[in-house]
Protein backbone atom coordinates (compact mmCIF):
# COMPACT_ATOMS: atom_id res chain seq x y z
CA UNK A 1 0.00 0.00 0.00
CA UNK A 2 0.82 3.44 -0.59
CA UNK A 3 0.21 6.23 1.88
CA UNK A 4 0.06 9.87 1.73
CA UNK A 5 -0.31 12.59 5.11
CA UNK A 6 -0.81 16.19 4.33
CA UNK A 7 0.65 18.93 6.78
CA UNK A 8 -1.48 22.02 6.05
CA UNK A 9 0.55 24.23 7.41
CA UNK A 10 2.88 27.46 5.92
CA UNK A 11 5.05 30.36 6.66
CA UNK A 12 3.22 32.56 4.23
CA UNK A 13 1.20 32.00 0.87
CA UNK A 14 2.92 31.71 -1.99
CA UNK A 15 1.43 33.70 -5.60
CA UNK A 16 1.33 30.63 -7.55
CA UNK A 17 -0.35 27.92 -4.48
CA UNK A 18 -3.20 26.99 -4.55
CA UNK A 19 -2.61 23.84 -1.85
CA UNK A 20 -4.24 23.51 1.01
CA UNK A 21 -2.24 25.32 3.66
CA UNK A 22 -2.69 27.81 6.45
CA UNK A 23 -0.90 30.23 7.71
CA UNK A 24 -1.46 29.34 11.32
CA UNK A 25 0.29 27.04 13.39
CA UNK A 26 -2.26 27.32 16.24
CA UNK A 27 -3.96 24.25 15.48
CA UNK A 28 -1.09 21.86 15.37
CA UNK A 29 -1.53 19.90 18.51
CA UNK A 30 -4.97 19.63 17.56
CA UNK A 31 -4.51 18.97 14.21
CA UNK A 32 -2.11 15.92 14.90
CA UNK A 33 -4.58 14.64 17.08
CA UNK A 34 -6.78 14.40 14.76
CA UNK A 35 -4.20 13.25 11.94
CA UNK A 36 -3.17 10.30 14.45
CA UNK A 37 -6.61 9.00 15.02
CA UNK A 38 -7.42 9.37 11.20
CA UNK A 39 -4.02 7.37 10.18
CA UNK A 40 -5.23 4.60 12.68
CA UNK A 41 -8.46 4.52 11.32
CA UNK A 42 -7.23 4.00 7.96
CA UNK A 43 -4.50 1.75 8.86
CA UNK A 44 -7.55 -0.35 10.25
CA UNK A 45 -10.27 0.17 8.31
CA UNK A 46 -8.10 -1.39 4.96
CA UNK A 47 -6.72 -3.62 7.08
CA UNK A 48 -3.23 -2.80 6.30
CA UNK A 49 -0.79 -5.42 8.20
CA UNK A 50 2.63 -5.10 9.28
CA UNK A 51 5.38 -4.21 6.76
CA UNK A 52 2.83 -3.34 3.90
CA UNK A 53 3.40 0.07 3.34
CA UNK A 54 5.46 0.18 0.36
CA UNK A 55 5.79 4.34 0.38
CA UNK A 56 4.79 7.26 2.17
CA UNK A 57 5.15 10.37 1.23
CA UNK A 58 4.64 13.39 3.83
CA UNK A 59 3.86 16.54 1.92
CA UNK A 60 2.09 19.95 2.18
CA UNK A 61 1.77 22.63 2.92
CA UNK A 62 5.29 22.89 4.44
CA UNK A 63 6.07 19.88 6.89
CA UNK A 64 8.99 21.52 7.77
CA UNK A 65 7.41 24.36 9.70
CA UNK A 66 6.20 21.64 12.03
CA UNK A 67 8.20 20.72 15.47
CA UNK A 68 9.57 17.41 14.95
CA UNK A 69 7.84 16.25 18.19
CA UNK A 70 4.87 15.53 16.24
CA UNK A 71 6.52 13.39 13.90
CA UNK A 72 7.09 11.53 16.46
CA UNK A 73 4.13 10.04 17.43
CA UNK A 74 2.97 9.76 13.56
CA UNK A 75 5.90 7.27 13.62
CA UNK A 76 5.43 5.70 16.98
CA UNK A 77 1.93 4.86 15.12
CA UNK A 78 3.06 3.92 11.33
CA UNK A 79 6.52 2.78 12.01
CA UNK A 80 5.40 -1.21 12.04
CA UNK A 81 3.62 -1.25 8.67
CA UNK A 82 6.57 0.24 6.80
CA UNK A 83 8.64 -2.41 4.69
CA UNK A 84 12.28 -2.36 5.77
CA UNK A 85 12.86 0.11 2.56
CA UNK A 86 10.09 1.85 2.74
CA UNK A 87 10.61 5.28 0.52
CA UNK A 88 9.87 7.74 3.02
CA UNK A 89 9.65 11.36 1.22
CA UNK A 90 8.85 14.38 3.24
CA UNK A 91 8.54 18.13 1.73
CA UNK A 92 10.98 21.15 3.02
CA UNK A 93 10.98 24.58 2.58
CA UNK A 94 14.80 26.36 2.76
CA UNK A 95 13.62 28.43 5.10
CA UNK A 96 12.49 26.35 7.89
CA UNK A 97 14.31 23.31 7.71
CA UNK A 98 17.37 23.89 10.11
CA UNK A 99 20.01 20.84 10.55
CA UNK A 100 18.53 19.98 14.15
CA UNK A 101 15.05 19.33 11.93
CA UNK A 102 16.58 17.63 9.29
CA UNK A 103 18.63 15.50 11.89
CA UNK A 104 16.07 14.79 13.59
CA UNK A 105 13.91 13.53 10.82
CA UNK A 106 16.35 11.29 9.66
CA UNK A 107 16.73 9.39 12.63
CA UNK A 108 12.88 9.41 12.79
CA UNK A 109 13.28 7.19 9.44
CA UNK A 110 12.88 10.17 6.74
CA UNK A 111 15.05 8.93 3.36
CA UNK A 112 14.17 11.22 0.69
CA UNK A 113 14.15 14.96 1.17
CA UNK A 114 12.48 17.39 -1.26
CA UNK A 115 12.94 20.82 -1.00
CA UNK A 116 10.88 23.89 -2.14
CA UNK A 117 13.20 25.33 -4.31
CA UNK A 118 11.35 27.20 -7.21
CA UNK A 119 14.58 29.36 -8.61
CA UNK A 120 18.17 30.20 -7.34
CA UNK A 121 17.31 33.86 -9.03
CA UNK A 122 16.53 36.34 -6.29
CA UNK A 123 14.09 38.31 -8.56
CA UNK A 124 12.42 35.16 -9.70
CA UNK A 125 11.77 34.64 -5.88
CA UNK A 126 10.47 36.85 -5.01
CA UNK A 127 7.85 37.08 -8.03
CA UNK A 128 6.78 33.93 -7.12
CA UNK A 129 6.05 35.08 -3.23
CA UNK A 130 9.06 32.76 -1.71
CA UNK A 131 10.75 34.33 1.27
CA UNK A 132 13.93 32.53 1.45
CA UNK A 133 17.03 33.76 -0.49
CA UNK A 134 19.12 31.96 -2.65
CA UNK A 135 21.48 31.68 0.15
CA UNK A 136 18.75 29.46 1.92
CA UNK A 137 19.11 27.23 -0.31
CA UNK A 138 22.96 26.67 -0.48
CA UNK A 139 22.37 25.94 3.27
CA UNK A 140 19.80 24.03 3.73
CA UNK A 141 21.54 21.27 0.94
CA UNK A 142 24.35 21.65 3.06
CA UNK A 143 22.69 20.63 6.36
CA UNK A 144 21.01 17.94 4.79
CA UNK A 145 24.13 16.55 3.13
CA UNK A 146 25.30 17.00 6.69
CA UNK A 147 22.11 14.96 8.36
CA UNK A 148 22.87 12.12 6.27
CA UNK A 149 19.96 12.55 3.32
CA UNK A 150 21.28 10.82 0.10
CA UNK A 151 18.63 11.34 -1.55
CA UNK A 152 17.63 14.64 -2.02
CA UNK A 153 14.84 16.59 -4.73
CA UNK A 154 14.58 20.10 -5.55
CA UNK A 155 11.21 21.30 -6.77
CA UNK A 156 11.53 24.47 -9.50
CA UNK A 157 9.04 26.32 -11.35
CA UNK A 158 9.78 27.52 -14.99
CA UNK A 159 7.51 29.13 -17.99
CA UNK A 160 6.97 32.21 -15.58
CA UNK A 161 6.96 35.68 -17.31
CA UNK A 162 10.66 35.61 -16.26
CA UNK A 163 12.03 33.15 -17.56
CA UNK A 164 13.77 34.10 -20.45
CA UNK A 165 16.40 32.08 -22.06
CA UNK A 166 18.97 34.21 -19.56
CA UNK A 167 17.03 33.66 -16.46
CA UNK A 168 16.84 29.68 -17.43
CA UNK A 169 20.31 29.40 -18.12
CA UNK A 170 21.15 30.80 -14.99
CA UNK A 171 19.14 27.90 -13.19
CA UNK A 172 20.96 26.05 -15.10
CA UNK A 173 24.54 26.95 -13.94
CA UNK A 174 23.31 26.94 -10.35
CA UNK A 175 21.60 23.54 -10.74
CA UNK A 176 25.16 22.32 -12.32
CA UNK A 177 26.75 23.52 -8.76
CA UNK A 178 25.09 21.76 -6.79
CA UNK A 179 24.49 18.61 -8.70
CA UNK A 180 26.22 16.45 -6.94
CA UNK A 181 23.96 16.64 -3.57
CA UNK A 182 20.47 15.78 -5.60
CA UNK A 183 19.55 12.73 -7.09
CA UNK A 184 16.25 13.90 -8.60
CA UNK A 185 14.41 17.01 -9.92
CA UNK A 186 10.68 18.17 -10.40
CA UNK A 187 10.32 21.36 -12.59
CA UNK A 188 7.21 22.22 -12.81
CA UNK A 189 5.61 25.12 -15.65
CA UNK A 190 3.95 27.27 -13.75
CA UNK A 191 -0.10 26.61 -13.90
CA UNK A 192 -2.28 29.76 -13.33
CA UNK A 193 -4.86 28.46 -10.31
CA UNK A 194 -8.03 29.52 -9.04
CA UNK A 195 -8.04 31.58 -5.67
CA UNK A 196 -3.94 32.10 -5.96
CA UNK A 197 -2.47 36.07 -6.19
CA UNK A 198 -1.85 34.93 -10.05
CA UNK A 199 -5.31 34.19 -11.04
CA UNK A 200 -6.70 35.89 -13.64
CA UNK A 201 -3.17 37.34 -14.31
CA UNK A 202 -2.54 34.72 -17.32
CA UNK A 203 0.49 37.01 -18.68
CA UNK A 204 2.33 35.66 -15.55
CA UNK A 205 2.98 32.30 -17.45
CA UNK A 206 4.97 32.95 -20.56
CA UNK A 207 3.99 29.89 -22.07
CA UNK A 208 6.87 29.69 -24.25
CA UNK A 209 7.36 25.66 -25.46
CA UNK A 210 10.58 26.49 -27.32
CA UNK A 211 12.12 27.67 -23.73
CA UNK A 212 10.43 24.76 -22.19
CA UNK A 213 12.48 22.08 -24.43
CA UNK A 214 15.07 24.07 -23.84
CA UNK A 215 14.92 24.22 -20.12
CA UNK A 216 14.40 20.24 -19.90
CA UNK A 217 17.34 19.38 -22.62
CA UNK A 218 19.11 21.52 -20.14
CA UNK A 219 18.07 19.54 -17.46
CA UNK A 220 18.82 16.20 -19.10
CA UNK A 221 22.20 17.34 -20.44
CA UNK A 222 22.90 17.78 -16.44
CA UNK A 223 22.53 14.07 -16.29
CA UNK A 224 18.84 14.17 -14.93
CA UNK A 225 16.58 11.55 -17.22
CA UNK A 226 12.73 12.93 -17.76
CA UNK A 227 10.80 10.06 -16.81
CA UNK A 228 7.61 12.31 -16.61
CA UNK A 229 6.47 15.40 -17.77
CA UNK A 230 7.77 17.11 -14.43
CA UNK A 231 9.90 14.99 -13.03
CA UNK A 232 13.65 14.11 -13.78
CA UNK A 233 15.91 11.54 -11.88
CA UNK A 234 19.51 10.68 -11.72
CA UNK A 235 19.24 6.70 -11.14
CA UNK A 236 15.25 5.85 -9.82
CA UNK A 237 12.13 7.17 -9.89
CA UNK A 238 10.42 8.43 -7.04
CA UNK A 239 8.38 5.51 -6.43
CA UNK A 240 5.38 7.28 -4.82
CA UNK A 241 4.60 9.49 -7.53
CA UNK A 242 5.12 6.45 -9.97
CA UNK A 243 2.48 4.81 -7.81
CA UNK A 244 -0.08 7.21 -8.61
CA UNK A 245 0.46 7.47 -12.39
CA UNK A 246 0.53 3.96 -12.51
CA UNK A 247 -3.04 3.88 -11.23
CA UNK A 248 -2.50 1.56 -7.63
CA UNK A 249 -4.09 2.38 -4.99
CA UNK A 250 -3.07 4.58 -2.07
CA UNK A 251 -4.51 5.45 1.13
CA UNK A 252 -4.25 9.72 2.28
CA UNK A 253 -4.21 11.28 5.77
CA UNK A 254 -5.07 14.80 6.90
CA UNK A 255 -6.71 17.61 5.54
CA UNK A 256 -7.51 17.63 1.79
CA UNK A 257 -6.19 14.71 1.65
CA UNK A 258 -7.44 12.24 -1.36
CA UNK A 259 -6.56 8.32 -1.15
CA UNK A 260 -7.78 5.95 -4.15
CA UNK A 261 -9.08 2.54 -3.64
CA UNK A 262 -10.37 -0.21 -5.91
CA UNK A 263 -11.73 2.43 -8.40
CA UNK A 264 -13.16 4.80 -5.77
CA UNK A 265 -11.85 8.21 -4.43
CA UNK A 266 -12.27 9.20 -1.26
CA UNK A 267 -12.06 12.95 0.31
CA UNK A 268 -11.42 13.93 3.34
CA UNK A 269 -13.09 17.62 4.66
CA UNK A 270 -11.35 20.29 3.49
CA UNK A 271 -11.94 22.73 6.39
CA UNK A 272 -9.65 22.64 9.52
CA UNK A 273 -12.25 22.66 11.82
CA UNK A 274 -14.52 20.07 10.50
CA UNK A 275 -11.51 17.88 9.95
CA UNK A 276 -10.19 18.42 13.71
CA UNK A 277 -13.71 17.16 14.45
CA UNK A 278 -14.07 14.41 12.19
CA UNK A 279 -11.00 13.30 10.78
CA UNK A 280 -12.03 9.94 9.99
CA UNK A 281 -14.93 11.16 8.09
CA UNK A 282 -14.78 10.31 3.72
CA UNK A 283 -16.73 11.75 0.78
CA UNK A 284 -16.45 8.99 -1.34
CA UNK A 285 -16.53 9.05 -5.25
CA UNK A 286 -17.37 6.02 -7.88
CA UNK A 287 -15.11 6.37 -10.55
CA UNK A 288 -16.70 4.69 -13.84
CA UNK A 289 -14.60 2.24 -16.30
CA UNK A 290 -14.62 4.97 -19.16
CA UNK A 291 -12.98 7.73 -16.72
CA UNK A 292 -10.33 5.69 -14.81
CA UNK A 293 -9.11 4.65 -18.37
CA UNK A 294 -9.32 8.36 -19.54
CA UNK A 295 -7.23 9.21 -16.18
CA UNK A 296 -4.92 6.17 -17.04
CA UNK A 297 -4.67 7.62 -20.43
CA UNK A 298 -3.34 11.45 -20.02
CA UNK A 299 -0.80 10.10 -17.00
CA UNK A 300 0.08 7.38 -18.71
CA UNK A 301 1.47 9.71 -22.27
CA UNK A 302 2.73 11.96 -19.74
CA UNK A 303 4.80 9.42 -18.08
CA UNK A 304 7.16 6.34 -18.82
CA UNK A 305 4.49 4.00 -17.63
CA UNK A 306 2.30 4.36 -20.79
CA UNK A 307 -0.87 3.31 -21.69
CA UNK A 308 -2.28 -0.78 -22.19
CA UNK A 309 -3.77 -1.19 -25.45
CA UNK A 310 -6.40 -3.16 -23.28
CA UNK A 311 -7.24 0.23 -21.34
CA UNK A 312 -8.14 1.61 -25.33
CA UNK A 313 -11.66 1.23 -26.91
CA UNK A 314 -11.57 0.41 -30.46
CA UNK A 315 -11.98 3.65 -31.64
CA UNK A 316 -9.24 4.81 -29.74
CA UNK A 317 -6.97 1.95 -30.65
CA UNK A 318 -7.74 3.16 -34.25
CA UNK A 319 -6.78 6.72 -33.28
CA UNK A 320 -3.51 5.41 -31.05
CA UNK A 321 -2.30 3.26 -33.84
CA UNK A 322 -2.43 6.65 -36.49
CA UNK A 323 -0.32 8.86 -33.51
CA UNK A 324 2.13 5.14 -34.50
CA UNK A 325 2.26 5.35 -37.77
CA UNK A 326 3.23 9.10 -37.45
CA UNK A 327 6.01 7.70 -35.06
CA UNK A 328 4.39 10.06 -32.44
CA UNK A 329 4.29 6.57 -30.16
CA UNK A 330 5.68 3.82 -29.72
CA UNK A 331 4.48 0.44 -28.95
CA UNK A 332 6.23 -2.45 -26.63
CA UNK A 333 4.91 -4.95 -24.81
CA UNK A 334 1.27 -4.65 -24.70
CA UNK A 335 1.42 -0.46 -24.05
CA UNK A 336 1.55 2.71 -25.96
CA UNK A 337 4.37 4.77 -24.90
CA UNK A 338 5.03 8.58 -25.80
CA UNK A 339 8.40 10.16 -26.28
CA UNK A 340 7.65 13.83 -25.56
CA UNK A 341 6.07 14.45 -22.94
CA UNK A 342 5.48 18.06 -23.72
CA UNK A 343 3.08 16.29 -26.36
CA UNK A 344 1.48 14.40 -23.85
CA UNK A 345 -2.09 16.05 -23.21
CA UNK A 346 -2.21 16.57 -27.22
CA UNK A 347 -1.98 13.51 -27.91
CA UNK A 348 -4.38 11.86 -25.46
CA UNK A 349 -7.13 14.44 -26.13
CA UNK A 350 -6.33 13.15 -29.61
CA UNK A 351 -6.46 9.75 -28.39
CA UNK A 352 -9.27 10.42 -26.73
CA UNK A 353 -11.89 12.23 -28.79
C1 LIG B 1 2.63 21.37 -2.49
S1 LIG B 1 4.09 22.19 -2.82
C2 LIG B 1 4.96 21.84 -1.32
C3 LIG B 1 6.39 22.32 -1.27
C4 LIG B 1 6.81 23.22 -0.11
N1 LIG B 1 5.71 23.69 0.61
C5 LIG B 1 7.57 24.44 -0.62
O1 LIG B 1 6.96 25.19 -1.34
O2 LIG B 1 8.69 24.64 -0.23
C6 LIG B 1 4.87 21.14 -4.01
C7 LIG B 1 5.37 21.84 -5.23
O3 LIG B 1 4.35 22.07 -6.17
C8 LIG B 1 4.80 23.06 -7.08
N2 LIG B 1 3.65 23.94 -7.39
C9 LIG B 1 2.67 24.32 -6.55
N3 LIG B 1 1.78 25.12 -7.19
C10 LIG B 1 2.23 25.24 -8.48
C11 LIG B 1 1.76 25.94 -9.64
N4 LIG B 1 0.65 26.68 -9.60
N5 LIG B 1 2.44 25.82 -10.79
C12 LIG B 1 3.56 25.06 -10.85
N6 LIG B 1 4.06 24.39 -9.78
C13 LIG B 1 3.41 24.48 -8.61
C14 LIG B 1 5.94 23.81 -6.40
O4 LIG B 1 7.12 23.56 -7.11
C15 LIG B 1 5.98 23.21 -5.02
O5 LIG B 1 7.27 23.13 -4.49
S1 LIG C 1 4.31 26.40 -2.51
FE1 LIG C 1 4.72 25.39 -0.59
S2 LIG C 1 5.24 27.07 0.83
FE2 LIG C 1 4.25 28.02 -0.89
S3 LIG C 1 2.10 28.14 -0.24
FE3 LIG C 1 2.33 26.26 -1.46
S4 LIG C 1 2.66 24.68 0.01
FE4 LIG C 1 3.06 26.65 1.06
Amino acid sequence: MYFYIHIPFCESKCHYCSFTSLKKKDYEEAYFNALIKDIKFQISQFNLSKNSIKTLFIGGGTPSVVETKYYEKLFQVLTPFLKEKTEISCEANPNSSNFNWLKAMKELGINRLSFGVQSFNETKLKFLGRIHSQQAIFKSLENAQKAGFNNVNLDLIYDTKLDTKKMLEYELLHLEKIKPLIKHLSAYHLSIEENTAFAKRFHYKKNASNLMRFFIKGIENLGFKQYEISNFSKNKPCLHNLAYWQGQNYLAAGLSGVGFYENQRFYTHKSLQAYIKEPCFRNIEKLNLEDLNLERLFLGLRSVVGVKEKDLSSAQKVRANLLLKAKKLQFERGRYFNKNFLLSDELALFISS
